[in-house]
């Protein structure tokens, strides 16, 4: 299975904060915003990934990651010149994508929970397609999807008024190769954007999507507004300082998954060794 992240927002609703830095590059407390997104991929055992990027920033990333062979990955970057929609990420990667199964996630969703991993192997074993549904108070700003009395998605509407349920889609979903096809004919929506509910609306009508919800001890965040990322800041540090441990930790991850070995991970440590990051990563062998 292959990897996207869909990093290419300017950011523009929080100016000016992004005007000198991307929104995939601002700090979410200890780190980069991309390191929330990119522990996901790592922790689903996907390690060919595209990172789409805005116009111009391309070599921030580069920086950032380089080829990904550091953290044992391989990591190739490719730019949205236009904002057309979530869906484009799919057109835009054709060629990346191949023959292959492909899972997307946004730049700015952080996933937290111990039950992360199971989700992800639930998505992973799956037939077909898989996306989530997170339990939200106000719902309309997101994807909402609705469920029968048997648990079974019967629709998912794009920022309804009036949404059938409380379930939104985070930005997580798990395709097979057919969604390459399937995104070519998505028409712009009002917004004028490709939409990925109606990827995943086509998903629905074939019979072939599978939601699983995650549970309410889980913590989703959407880091796409400046009280949103205030809020996700707060979170992770008090997440990390309650447990002790780091949240999206590409090093420890990469050691954890067998990506990289004792010796790597002890010389990425040692480059950050003045940091609380970097003492961490040494504690970890
Ligand atoms: C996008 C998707 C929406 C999804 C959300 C998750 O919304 O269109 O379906 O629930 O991401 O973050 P947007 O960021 O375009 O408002």
């Amino acid at each position: 299975m292959k990897g996207i992240i869909l990093a290419a927002g300017k950011g523009t609703r929080m100016y000016p904060m992004t005007l000198p830095v991307c929104k995939p590059l601002i700090p979410v407390y200890d780190k980069p915003l991309i390191y929330y997104p990119l522990a996901v991929l790592m922790q689903a055992g996907i390690r060919d990934i595209l990172i789409i990027v805005p116009p111009d920033e391309m070599y921030s990333f580069i920086k950032l990651f380089g080829d990904g062979s550091d953290l044992g990955l391989n990591i190739t970057y490719r730019i949205q010149k236009v904002q057309r929609g979530i869906a484009d990420a799919f057109i835009i990667g054709k060629s990346f994508i191949g023959d292959d199964d492909v899972c997307l996630i946004l730049g700015d969703n952080i996933f937290y929970g111990d039950c992360l991993k199971v989700c992800l192997n639930r998505a992973l074993t799956n037939e077909g397609t898989t996306i989530f549904g997170y339990y939200m108070d106000d719902p309309r700003p997101f994807g909402v999807v609705e469920f029968d009395e048997s648990g079974k998605a019967i629709s998912i509407e794009e920022k309804p008024q009036n949404p059938k349920s409380n379930y939104i889609v985070p930005g997580l979903y798990f395709y097979d190769n057919s969604v390459v096809a399937i995104a070519e004919q998505v028409q712009p929506s009002s917004r004028g954007e490709l939409e990925i509910t109606s990827v995943n609306n086509a998903y629905l009508e074939r019979g072939e999507l599978n939601v699983v919800t995650l549970d309410e001890s889980f913590t989703w965040l959407d880091a796409g507004s400046a009280e949103n990322l205030l809020e996700s800041a707060n979170t992770i540090m008090k997440i990390q300082q309650r447990t002790g441990k780091q949240v999206a930790c590409l090093e420890e991850i990469a050691y954890d998954m067998g990506y990289i070995t004792k010796e790597q991970l002890l010389s990425l440590g040692e480059n950050l060794k003045n940091t609380s990051y970097g003492e961490y990563i040494l504690t970890r062998v």
